[in-house]
């Protein structure tokens, strides 16, 4: 949706963020470049707002911030629903979709099968290809492909893996009860071969979904590649509901081995904070990466939102917003490999009008400062602090009256902080009004944020997006104000830059 779209007669339909018409959504599927234009499947319920009709609704764009719609691409029918899956385009037409010399895109998704149709009770993994370049999709006569008879066996990510090994399509996909990262290799997309499994590791305190496996360099370095493995789990976040984790390792063309796992087996709840989050906030759920991205970029996309209370959600029909795309580059940081995500997107390019408002270097004194000028309701902040005496100090948005969401630093606790108890609506669910931590490191003796403030949500990049954390608000409309606070003494303000988008 682009800025013009969002309207006061729904005040969280967001500016910044995918969002459907009027429908549920949640997972993002299928995501592809081809092209020329970035391909946005999602879970969708094209009939109503609920999690039920489970189809795959489809947007693209160029720039990755202003979406057009486009009809539903798969959609379910009495034997099953379509879950959550990937795509790829096979340029060889190993799957023998292809037709006339046009090598088909092909989905790969997780068929729910329906009480009362053959496969009742099961989820099995089915295909279906497209040869228009991803608008109109047929099913495979012979779905579906891959069935273990399991109640819980889905969200296929597929890729092409070239290596020491040969050239083949890997699928990665849960056995989420079993906490377990299934890998199968085929030649042609219709017939899978096992490989091996990876987990239980790491968080367990939830079941598994929507994995994924892509490799990356070292700080840029293309002859130092590790592999990332990401797993979604629901609930057992750090913060309590849904998230994301990932895994950093090798894979040899069969065995993903992690370099990062820090408890085999189920889980120890205490070291819930030593784990490798994507995202520590609340509302980063079904992450995955895209296809085919230009010049080799790893670009992921989530549902911005969390099972615990999305069906209590005070949005209109629409329900829920995709997050920001991020683009992941894997970086050594004290010593250990980290996930670094940066925000992608020309913001200013689609929106009607952009301002700025700039603050140089200057003492924050304890208390609470409203900033004159900078209020707003869409808006990327950029601001860095050189702690002092202060216990605590950050900065509100979204701020009047008693509202406010507060992301604000603890020094010597090594925290980031998101408050969101007065950020708005929030007793539509007892789990929303929360205080959620993340563990942030001093870089250069300085602590730096870039904040992305839309209708409805505040994403952090911490430390150059070393840390991130995710969260959906609802304030008022008149709550607009940025304050800056420090707590307990006074703390050095660097810089403050903002960019107002309407
Ligand atoms: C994750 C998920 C997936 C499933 C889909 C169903 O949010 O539960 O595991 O495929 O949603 O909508």
């Amino acid at each position: 949706m682009t800025a013009a779209a969002a309207t006061t007669t729904d005040i969280f339909r967001p500016a910044l963020h995918y969002s459907t018409g009027g429908t549920w959504l949640n997972d993002p599927n299928g995501l592809i470049f081809h092209d020329g234009a970035y391909h946005l499947y999602y879970q969708n319920n094209p009939f109503g707002s609920e999690h039920a009709n489970l189809s795959w609704g489809h947007a693209t764009s160029t720039d990755l911030v202003s979406w057009t719609d486009h009809p539903v691409a798969i959609v379910c029918d009495e034997n099953e629903d379509i879950f959550s899956g990937s795509i790829v385009f096979d340029r060889q037409n190993t799957s023998g979709f292809g037709k006339d010399g046009t090598a088909p895109l092909v989905a790969i998704y997780t068929s729910a099968y329906k009480p009362g149709s053959m496969l009742e009770g099961i989820q099995a993994q089915s295909l279906a290809y497209s040869l228009d370049g991803g608008y109109t999709w047929s099913k495979y006569a012979e779905n579906p492909v891959l069935d273990r008879r399991s109640a819980d066996f889905r969200d296929p990510k597929v890729f092409r893996y070239e290596g020491d090994t040969g050239s083949y399509w890997v699928m990665v996909a849960v056995e989420a009860q079993d906490f377990q990262v299934l890998l199968y290799k085929s030649r042609d997309l219709r017939n899978w071969e096992y490989l091996s499994t990876f987990g239980p590791a790491n968080a367990t305190g939830g079941i598994w979904e929507c994995p994924d496996l892509f490799p990356l360099p070292i700080d840029g370095d293309p002859e130092n590649v590790k592999w990332v493995l990401t797993v979604n789990l629901n609930p057992g976040g750090p913060n309590g509901g849904s998230a994301g984790q990932y895994f950093v390792g090798d894979f040899d063309g069969a065995t993903f081995t992690s370099a990062t796992t820090v408890t085999e087996g189920l889980q120890d709840p205490d070291r819930l904070g030593e784990y490798q989050w994507l995202d520590w906030g609340r509302d980063y759920y079904a992450a995955v990466s895209f296809s085919d991205a230009p010049e080799g970029r790893r670009l992921m996309i989530a549902w911005m939102n969390n099972w615990q209370y999305v069906n209590e959600l005070p949005t209109a029909s629409w329900r829920s917003p995709m997050s920001l795309v991020r683009e992941l580059t894997l970086q050594t940081i004290g010593g250990e490999t980290h996930l670094v995500q940066q925000p992608v997107g020309d913001w200013a390019a689609v929106s009607a009008s952009v301002s700025n408002f700039n603050l140089p270097e200057t003492t924050i004194p304890a208390g609470t400062t409203i900033l004159d000028g900078a209020a707003g309701t869409v808006q990327r902040i950029d601001i860095s602090w050189t702690p002092g005496a202060a216990e605590e100090f950050g900065v509100v948005v979204r701020g009047g009256g008693s509202q406010g969401t507060r992301i604000g630093i603890r020094p010597a606790e090594g925290a980031l902080v998101v408050d969101r108890r007065e950020s708005g609506h929030t007793d539509f669910h007892e789990a929303f009004a929360s205080i959620d931590t993340a563990p942030i490191r001093l870089v250069e003796g300085q602590y730096q944020l870039t904040l992305f403030v839309d209708r409805c949500s505040v994403e952090v990049f911490a430390q150059g997006g070393q840390v991130t954390m995710t969260e959906l608000v609802f304030p008022s409309l008149t709550s607009n104000d940025v304050s800056l606070y420090s707590v307990g003494g006074s703390t050095t303000l660097n810089s403050l830059h903002i960019t107002q988008y309407a």
